[in-house]
């Protein structure tokens, strides 16, 4: 796969051109402000680039899923306010998308522009062409740095591509695709997945894909407990994905040596702040959650993610939003940290394990690639195609 980047083009490309940018500013909101801006500050690096060749970024981005309708409180001038600050420069705000094309000074230098939310247009999801060719027309090139949205053929991420004649990834989705294609293809060996996370259904294709490759794969977090119950281990309350079970037995049929569960539990009575907890072995009694994996666990998991050369982690491995229940979350995610300090690649993929990174004090640049996408990454990481990678690949 050979990707059309924006670092291959021409100075000529760039200087003094409208930029239509496809970003991922799909990003928590709490009281009308950015709750959380790695997707944010992931798009800085194609922002500068561009600002330094001249060039006029227009951004786009959805935020949330507000059906083709304007809703106030998924609007993305928060987002904007939000960029000025982290940018240094104007951004100038655009709600009327059918129209706004007209206010675009193309004399303009160190000028930003975002586009209010593509989903309050109907058009968007539904990869209207129309809608696309009046997106079409805010730019001169079409750079799509929105990984965590190329999944979604969407007007903005794939029907819109058609319309110019120079489309390329930015800078997120060149690094993105260079680490997860490493991971994927030729990880460095000895290969460790860690995979936690409530269900085990969002997690199948990803696992047919890496356990053949892995040395071995951890498995801690909510889909634990299916894998222990396949294997016979009473899980007491513990959440169970029933529709997956015989998926799981499978797993464990041929790949068991290198599946590693957990051996002891962290496990409550109630699934709530400041609620007590004990540790078990083994078995959870009925009445009982398991909620997070127990010392023994985390020593035994210490212990074989010190043999490895390449790490991949997704999903928290306990309730880590709870005080108590965060124990072998932090523990692994500072793990991973002093591993990247050895020259170990460790990359996380999905929102909540960057939350888990940050919530054990560890920040995306202290392991190799932190990824910002949820749903893109995990199929990316499937060998799924993505409709919004596709339009940015050299045809042969
Ligand atoms: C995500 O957060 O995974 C992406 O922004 C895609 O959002 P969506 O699932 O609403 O399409």
């Amino acid at each position: 796969m050979k990707l059309k980047t924006l670092r291959s083009l021409n100075a000529n490309d760039l200087n003094g051109k409208r930029v239509f940018l496809r970003v991922d500013y799909n990003v928590p909101l709490e009281k009308g402000n950015v709750a959380d801006d790695t997707r944010i500050r992931a798009s800085l690096p194609t922002l500068t680039y561009l600002l330094d060749k001249s060039a006029i970024p227009i951004i786009a981005s959805h935020l949330g899923r507000p059906k083709g309708k304007p809703n106030p409180e998924l609007s993305l001038k928060p987002v904007a306010n939000h960029l000025a600050h982290l940018l240094g420069v104007r951004v100038n705000f655009i709600e009327d998308l059918e129209n706004g094309y007209k206010l675009i000074d193309t004399s303009a230098r160190n000028t930003v522009y975002l586009l209010e939310n593509t989903r309050f247009y109907p058009g968007e999801t539904k990869n209207d062409e129309e809608f696309a060719r009046i997106l079409a027309k805010y730019g001169d090139i079409y750079v799509n740095d929105a990984f965590g949205t190329l999944h979604r053929a969407h007007a903005s991420t794939y029907g819109v591509a058609r319309f110019f004649s120079i489309s390329v990834a930015g800078m997120l989705v060149e690094r993105e695709v260079k680490y997860l294609t490493q991971i994927k293809e030729n990880p460095e060996k000895p290969y460790i997945v860690i995979l936690g996370g409530a269900k085990v259904s969002d997690k199948i294709s990803v696992l047919e894909n890496l356990l053949p490759r892995a040395d071995y794969c951890l498995i801690g977090g909510g889909m634990a407990y299916t894998f222990l119950l396949a294997k016979g281990v009473k899980t007491g309350n513990s959440i169970i994905d029933r529709e997956s079970l015989e998926k799981v037995k499978g797993f464990l049929d041929e790949f068991g040596d290198r599946i590693s569960l957990p051996e002891d539990h962290v496990i409550t009575q109630e699934v709530k702040e400041g609620s007590s907890i004990e540790i078990t072995d083994g078995d959870i009694p009925e009445g009982y959650y398991g909620v997070d994996i127990g010392p023994g666990t985390i020593a035994r998991w210490t212990e074989i993610l010190d043999r490895a050369r390449t790490v991949f982690w997704n999903g928290p491995v306990g309730v880590f939003e709870i005080r108590g229940f965060d124990n072998g979350t932090i523990e692994i995610a500072r793990k991973l940290r002093e591993l990247t300090t050895h020259g170990v690649t460790t990359v996380t993929g999905g929102g909540d394990t960057i939350r888990a990174l940050h919530h054990a004090g560890v920040s995306d640049n202290e392991v190799t690639h932190a990824s910002t996408g949820g749903g893109a990454t995990l199929e990316f990481l499937a060998g799924k195609s993505l409709p919004g990678l596709e339009v940015l690949i050299e045809k042969e």
